[in-house]
This record gives C-alpha cells, sequence and structure tokens, in this order.
C-alpha cells in the first residue's frame, strides 16, 4: 500500500503528460493504431458476435484477437482486457486514467445517476464517498463489531433450514443465501433486523420490496441495453420502462426510512452513538437525501448479489465434487467439532474451505466482466496501441480465471491448486491471475465482508447439514450450472436442495418454539 501511494504522483504525471502530448498530436492525425479486432459489420459492429453469455462470447475472441481487443459495439467504443499484464496496466499503471465508470442505465436509476459510489465518476464527490464507505461502513473495525448481528441470522436460517429438514421440504437455497446477505447489510445502514421476531408486519413488507426491487436491477439490469449501444433508440428500450419504475417503487421506501431516522437523531442528544450508516450520513452535513438513498442502494445492492452468488456456486461446486465436499466436511469437524455451529473465530483455522472459496472466485467471479471508463482524452495503452476518449473497457476477470496458460486444467473445480501450486496467490487485487474483486482505487471495499459472510455461510451450512440434489437418483445426481448473465452472473436456476440435519439438535441452540 505504501509504495502505491508514493508512486501515485508520478504515475498520475507521466500519464498526464501521456495524454497531453496524444491529445496535441491527435488534432492534427490520430498518431495511435487500435488493438486488433474482429471484422466488423456496419451500424451494429461486433455487437453479433456478443451472445447471452457476454463474458464467454469475450474469452473465446479474447484467444484469438489477444490480451487487448477492441470491439466496436454499435456506436460504443469498447476496450475488452483479458489477461494479468493487460489487466495490471489498466487497472494499475493507468490507473487514474481508467478510474471513471461508464454512464449506466442502471446509474441512472438505481444509483440516482451516480450519486453514490458505485456508479460514480471519478472525482471529488467519489472520493468522498469511498471515505465515508470504507471508514464508517466497511472497516475491519465496523465489519468485526456487527458479528452479533451475522451470527443472530446465521442461527435463525439454521433453525429454520433445521424445520425445513424435520418437514422434509426441498429449500430454495438461493432464496435464503441472499436474504442472509440482504439482512445483514440491512442492520448495517439502518439498524433494523428484519429476521427478528421484533420487525412489524409492516418493515418486513418493506424490506422484502426493497430486497425484490435491487434484485431486479443486479440480475436484470446487464448495463448492455439497445439504449446503451444506439442512444438515439432509447425511446425502444423496454427495459429503460422497467428500471424507472422499479426506481420509483424503492425511492418512495428509503425515502420514508430517511425521514424516520431523520425524526430520531432529532431527539436524540448529540453525544449518542450511532451504529448505522443512514445516520451516519445524515450527521455528515454535506450528505443531501438523494446522496443517502444513492449509497443506501448501493450498499445494498453490492453486497447482497455478490456474497451470496459466490455461496450458492462454492455450495453446487461442492456437490459435484463429492471428494473435495468430504474434505470440507471432515475440516469442519476437526476445528469445530460436533458440539456446536461454526463461529467467525473458526474461520482462519479453515484452510482448505479458503481454498474451495478461492477456487470458486476463480471459475465463477459473481461480477465476471466489470466496466471502466478512460476519461475525455485519448490514451495509448502500450508501446503502439491507443483507445480514443470514453472508450468503455471491460476487464474479464472470467477469462483470466480461465486460463490455460496460467492455470493448469483451468476449468477443472480443484481447491487443492492453492495449497499446491499456487500457493500464497490470493484476491486482494495484488496477484492479477485472480481479480474477482478488481484491482486499483476502484477496487471492491466490500471484500472483507464478502469473504466473511461468504466463509459463514458456506461452512455453517455443510456443517450442519448434508445436502441431497432432488431427484438425484432417476437424474444426473449433478447441480446444473447455468448462468444467467446480468450486473452479476448468477446461477440460471435457483438452488433448491433437500437438507438432511448432520448435528445432534443441541448442537444448534434452537430456541424452544423454533
Ligand atoms: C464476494 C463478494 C464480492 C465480490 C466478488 C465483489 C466484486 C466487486 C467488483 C469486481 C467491483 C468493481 C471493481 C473495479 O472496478 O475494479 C466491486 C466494487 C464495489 N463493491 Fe464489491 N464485491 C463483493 C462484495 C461486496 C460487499 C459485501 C460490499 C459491501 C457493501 C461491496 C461493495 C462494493 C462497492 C461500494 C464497490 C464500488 C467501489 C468504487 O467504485 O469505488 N462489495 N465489487
Ligand atoms: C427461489 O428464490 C429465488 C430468489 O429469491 C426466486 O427468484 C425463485 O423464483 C425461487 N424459486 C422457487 C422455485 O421458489
Ligand atoms: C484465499 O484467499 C484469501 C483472501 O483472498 C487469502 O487470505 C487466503 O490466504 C487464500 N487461501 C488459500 C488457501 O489460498
Amino acid at each position: 500500500m505504501d509504495s502505491l501511494l508514493l508512486e501515485l504522483p508520478l504515475v498520475a504525471f507521466i500519464v498526464s503528460l501521456f495524454c497531453f502530448i496524444l491529445n496535441r498530436f491527435s488534432r492534427s492525425k490520430q498518431q495511435f493504431s487500435l488493438p486488433p479486432s474482429p471484422p466488423a459489420l456496419p451500424v451494429i459492429g461486433h455487437l453479433h458476435l456478443i451472445g447471452d453469455l457476454p463474458h464467454h462470447s469475450m474469452l473465446e475472441l479474447s484467444k484469438k484477437y489477444g490480451e487487448f481487443m477492441f470491439l466496436k459495439l454499435g456506436s460504443l467504443n469498447t476496450l475488452v482486457v483479458s489477461s494479468p499484464d493487460a489487466a495490471k496496466i489498466v487497472l494499475k499503471t493507468l490507473d487514474p486514467e481508467f478510474a471513471m465508470k461508464p454512464e449506466h442505465l442502471e446509474a441512472k436509476y438505481a444509483s440516482y445517476g451516480g450519486r453514490g459510489i458505485i456508479f460514480a465518476q471519478y472525482g471529488e464527490h467519489w472520493r468522498q464517498a469511498r471515505k465515508l464507505c470504507t471508514v464508517q461502513l466497511l472497516s475491519t473495525k465496523r465489519v468485526e463489531s456487527a458479528e452479533p448481528n451475522r451470527k443472530l441470522e446465521m442461527g435463525l436460517l439454521l433453525a429454520d433450514l433445521w424445520k425445513c429438514a424435520d418437514d422434509g421440504a426441498v429449500v430454495n437455497l438461493t432464496n435464503k443465501l441472499s436474504d442472509f446477505a440482504f439482512n445483514v447489510m440491512l442492520k448495517m445502514v439502518t439498524g433494523k433486523s428484519h429476521s427478528s421476531s421484533a420487525s412489524s408486519r409492516d418493515e418486513e413488507e418493506q424490506a422484502r420490496s426493497i430486497k425484490e426491487g435491487l434484485m431486479e436491477f443486479v440480475r436484470e439490469g446487464t448495463g448492455m441495453h439497445i439504449a446503451t449501444f444506439f442512444p438515439w433508440l432509447t425511446w425502444v428500450d423496454k427495459q429503460v420502462y422497467k428500471l424507472a419504475s422499479v426506481h420509483k417503487r424503492v425511492d418512495k421506501i428509503l425515502e420514508s426510512e430517511i425521514d424516520r431516522h431523520r425524526e430520531k437523531l432529532g431527539k436524540s442528544q448529540p453525544s449518542m452513538q450511532h451504529e448505522n450508516f443512514i445516520d451516519v450520513m445524515l450527521m455528515d452535513s454535506d450528505a443531501n437525501d438523494a446522496h443517502i438513498k444513492a449509497m443506501t442502494v448501493d450498499m445494498l445492492a453490492a453486497s447482497t448479489d455478490t456474497a451470496s452468488i459466490t455461496s450458492e456456486w462454492a455450495i453446487s461446486e461442492l456437490l459435484n465434487h463429492p471428494a473435495a465436499l468430504a474434505k470440507v466436511q471432515a475440516e469442519l469437524d476437526e476445528v469445530i467439532g460436533q458440539e456446536r455451529t461454526m463461529q467467525e473465530s473458526d474461520i482462519r483455522s479453515l484452510t482448505y474451505l479458503q481454498a474451495v472459496i478461492n477456487e470458486t472466485l476463480r471459475l465463477h467471479p459473481p461480477v465476471p466482466i466489470y466496466p471502466r471508463e478512460n476519461s475525455a482524452q485519448a490514451c495509448m495503452i502500450s508501446a503502439k496501441w491507443g483507445v480514443p476518449a470514453r472508450t468503455r473497457v471491460f476487464i474479464n476477470a472470467y477469462a483470466i480465471g480461465r486460463d490455460e496458460t496460467l492455470w493448469k486444467e483451468a476449468h477443472r473445480f480443484k481447491p487443492e491448486r492453492f495449497l499446491e501450486e499456487k500457493v500464497g496467490i490470493d484476491a486482494r487485487g495484488q496477484d492479477f491471475e485472480l481479480i474477482p474483486f478488481g484491482a486499483g482505487r476502484r477496487m471492491c471495499p466490500g471484500m472483507q465482508l464478502g469473504h466473511t459472510n461468504v466463509m459463514l455461510a458456506v461452512g455453517s451450512l455443510l456443517h450442519a447439514f448434508n445436502w441431497i440434489i432432488p431427484g438425484a437418483d432417476n437424474g444426473t445426481g449433478k447441480v446444473d450450472m447455468q448462468e444467467h448473465f446480468g450486473m452479476t452472473v448468477a446461477r440460471a436456476a435457483p438452488l433448491q436442495l433437500l437438507p438432511v440435519p448432520r448435528l445432534p439438535a443441541h448442537a444448534l441452540a434452537l430456541k424452544p418454539g423454533i
């Protein structure tokens, strides 16, 4: 971190100089050539080459056209980045130049035109927002102090699953896991715990409505619409109307939530401790309501789907690889025993489970391609190639994770690789072979929370239960691994499994009546 800070001014200076000189030249004539591209069609450019799963299409194309590939998607200039070296240039060497986020329709509606952080343009507002959420919400201290709440939520989930097991009921794990991640963040942001018995019907209804709205944004919002590629066609894009109506619904609930906090704050002593993020934001005189709503949406949206999708993929892979599953459960029994459920303090001893999560993030990064944009100036990306101003950059973390030249048997799920030939490689943004959280100044600030959340969910569920794939005797006995593309890439079909207890009832410390 220190060395990075020292380098920054120098890098920024070189980059500006580079771009300044370049701009001088380009006024007369474009002096650089574009990176390789496939043959294009008139008007649509390369859109016809991008299928339902764009991260796959881009991976296949990059095998032929290389680590830097230039695509014309309708009228949109895009640069696809598909190797660790190329990602390092964009996310590290030229980080300040590529720290912008493209203008998304999702940003316009979900995130109040980029007034939060995820879609915020690189600049003073983003800097403040980033500081606020890293210090007040996602710092190690804040994440650790929210541990009792995660414990409570996980306890409720395990009790619920126990009841399902008792009834012999198939569980929609997709739903349970996203509820868990959502409830954890909802409590941190609003102070409300909506799954506890203390919450009213009304509050529960509101929380559900927010969650459904957000899921619609992240799952159905692809960042790739007719309106994105052909701005002059915005009026025919049905998705635009849908996003707008979801936005209206969520906005109303958030407005009343903020009013509730404001009223409460007005009554309380100034010295009182404020434990939730909305209160902290209200006390920050620079933040107006739109900012607070945008930040609230961003935090809930960024944390709910990513973490739960990762947990789902991990459990799915393990069910399809019984030997790895047996190893995970043996490790859980060895570290925790059979007399209690998993605690967060167990995480550091669960080495094999950590390797499983790293392997899952390699094969199934929940955000497989994340967008950046360069600023208003053209920029060189290598000695011979450059890109025009406002080029949308897609970092294909999925392609890097599946590169055969980096990973032996790249398509195989093999957690052992992180304990054998890839020891010490991790996802913290230093090793560009594994960048599911991004890297550089816009790297995910929620990595620690996300990682804790995933470890706790996968570990607890596999320690307390065995999971049966319904209909396995007449089917293939495998979990279907099809993907659905959106802002996040989730399983196409919900993960539906039958739980069978593997711990004695007293280990779950079930309360009577549950
Ligand atoms: C497994 C879990 C997660 C994964 C894989 C993940 C992945 C990512 C990725 C790829 C980015 C874009 C990075 C870039 O452009 O370089 C990002 C940004 C972000 N993530 Fe996460 N994330 C996860 C969990 C979380 C959680 C729990 C939070 C908590 C609120 C969070 C908050 C954010 C925010 C606020 C940004 C935008 C940062 C900025 O633009 O400055 N993420 N995440
Ligand atoms: C399972 O849960 C997901 C997420 O909440 C939902 O979209 C899906 O419709 C549910 N599927 C079934 C079969 O209940
Ligand atoms: C997996 O990744 C985490 C965080 O990125 C890291 O702390 C850990 O050392 C890695 N574990 C293994 C076994 O590779």
